[in-house]
């Protein structure tokens, strides 16, 4: 007997196939709406926003009311995605017993299926789970642990020298370890220890100053070519790491990755260069962490553009790229899909245990004084039931082909609107170049990321300014810009809250800034501009 049907199905099929254009839709979401939230403000309030921004926020996107924003709040990607009812659901069952919880040994067994079985084995036997997963209520406050009880154990350890740096780095990363220096007011007389990475996010760089150790980013050499044909510009120079380690290894206690790269706008790295990376690094005897924070992204990048993992699923790359880490921390409010969260884990026969092997009582002290015991980490048990959850979830095809989709598709409106993001879209976020957008228009522009950011918020919308005056820094006369060279605005896309239509407004407000470029107003720095971590604190006022 024919099947009537099956004309259709072939038709439909073909549909769901068809690549989107946007504003064209075959695919929908791989999930529904269970909750929604009405805003308490309206996009008409044009007026509202303006005095909130200049009298109670001194033009700084951190200091605006969120509950003025009725647009796309894209400050952050962190800690603001929408939970699945699985997570809500888990929560209810947390177990808030002191120390040892049963959140805690079900978030070990999800850490060692998540990211592969010689992470955090499940042994529920012993209360030594402390061994190698730290938890911590966010990513930076596993930074600061693990970077202050470094510094401690290296200070402790007697080892490190003052000299300048080895003559034999190439001269540009000689140079660059040199500004570092300077830049840092870094004492003539203490040891050098110098953190290389593909490129530090800002509270990572301000852990790591902050012990008076030199943030090191070595990007590769893509990462400044603006093309759709480098898939993987959040990669590490290795050649340069070769040399680092070659002339300095004494000095570099470790070796760091960010996964994916979020200040090289997003972009992913591959397992050929984390193979890389980690044979550089094992040559000169030096462990190997990752910033892992959104590693299920990062994943997902691999599957699409290396080959050899075309057919791979995402739990298999995953597993593929945490083979060759010593330790990572990681901020589960991104691929976590939790709202708060962070952990440290470190392998328990990985190269950075066998190098200090003191390291887990330094850190179990730390987080017992500071955070609780390590086994909730300042984190309420029902909040380790989500995060075990989300770990489930970030890990499915259809969740990240949805994630990354929309962003992209939101990158693509943007770049079509003539607006200069950098491209190929990043995982999380959509970073416009500011140099390439003011590019031919007159005038100081030396703070215009922070012009855009403000004058957005009126239109309803909120940005990040990750730029000059992010990274930038100055030192009482001058400023310093970032080197290598940073000069973005971002729109970071929280997980799971935004449908495109939200998205498309940003794009429709931006085109505005775009086409009326030359009459963006500059700003004057009114507070904070010889601060550390600046743009969190500074306070501005429009100069024209
Ligand atoms: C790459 C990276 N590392 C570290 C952090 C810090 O994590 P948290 O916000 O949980 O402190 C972030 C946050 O945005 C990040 O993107």
């Amino acid at each position: 007997m024919s099947d009537s049907t099956a004309f259709f199905i072939k038709k439909f099929r073909e549909n769901t196939d068809t690549p989107e254009e946007p504003g064209q839709w075959y695919r929908p979401r791989p999930y529904r709406n269970a909750v929604v939230r009405f805003r308490d403000c309206s996009i008409y309030d044009f007026e509202e926003r303006r005095d909130i921004l200049i009298n109670e926020a001194g033009l700084n996107a951190f200091l605006f009311r969120a509950d003025k924003i009725p647009g796309c709040d894209l400050l952050s990607d962190s800690g603001t995605p929408t939970m699945t009812m699985d997570q809500w659901a888990a929560m209810m069952l947390g177990d808030e017993a002191y120390g040892s919880n049963e959140g805690y040994f079900e978030l070990r067994s999800q850490f060692a299926e998540t990211f592969g079985a010689g992470w955090c084995e499940k042994d529920n036997t012993s209360g030594g789970s402390s061994e190698s997963l730290f938890l911590f209520h966010q990513g930076r406050a596993a930074e600061n642990a693990f970077f202050s009880i470094l510094a401690r154990q290296l200070a402790a350890a007697g080892g490190g020298s003052s000299a300048p740096p080895s003559d034999g780095l190439m001269p540009e990363l000689k140079s660059r370890i040199e500004s570092k220096l300077n830049s840092n007011g870094h004492a003539d007389d203490l040891p050098l220890w110098i953190i290389p990475s593909n490129s530090h996010f800002d509270t990572t760089q301000g852990n790591i100053e902050d012990k008076r150790m030199i943030p090191l980013n070595l990007p590769c050499r893509e990462h400044l070519e603006n093309d759709e044909l480098y898939p993987f510009r959040g990669n590490m120079d290795v050649e340069e790491l070769d040399n680092l380690l070659e002339h300095e290894k004494d000095r570099v206690p470790l070796v760091y990755l960010t996964i994916t790269n979020n200040t090289g706008g997003g972009q992913p790295v591959s397992i050929s260069n984390i193979r890389e990376i980690r044979n550089v690094a094992r040559k000169h005897g030096v462990p190997f962490f990752f910033d892992a924070c959104r590693f299920a992204e990062n994943a997902w990048f691999i599957k699409k553009r290396e080959d050899e993992f075309w057919d791979s699923s995402i739990r298999q790359i995953v597993h593929e790229m945490f083979r060759y880490a010593d330790g990572f921390h990681i901020s589960l409010k991104k691929d976590g899909l939790v709202n708060m969260g962070g952990a440290l884990v470190i392998r328990r026969d990985g190269d950075f245990s066998k190098k200090f092997p003191h390291f887990k009582e330094g850190i179990t002290d730390h987080q017992i004084m500071a955070e609780g015991h390590p086994t909730y980490g300042g984190l309420p048990g029902r909040d380790l039931k989500a995060i075990a959850e989300g770990l489930r979830t970030v890990v499915r095809d259809e969740y990240l082909d949805a994630r990354i989709g929309q962003v992209v598709r939101f990158g693509t409106q943007l770049y079509e609107a003539g607006i200069p993001v950098i491209r190929p879209v990043g995982g999380h976020a959509v970073y416009i170049d500011l140099d390439r957008f003011f590019d031919g228009t007159a005038g100081d522009d030396e703070f215009k990321g922070i012009s855009i950011t403000a004058l957005l918020l009126i239109a309803g919308h909120r940005v990040c300014e990750l730029g000059l005056y992010a990274f930038g820094s100055f030192d009482g006369e001058k400023e310093i810009p970032p080197e290598p060279r940073v000069n973005c605005v971002r729109a970071a896309v929280p997980r799971l809250a935004y449908e495109d239509q939200d998205l498309f407004s940003v794009v429709e407000a931006m085109k505005v800034l775009a086409d009326n470029r030359d009459r963006i107003p500059a700003v004057n720095v009114e507070y904070g501009r010889d601060l550390r971590l600046r743009h969190f604190k500074s306070r501005f006022s429009f100069s024209g």
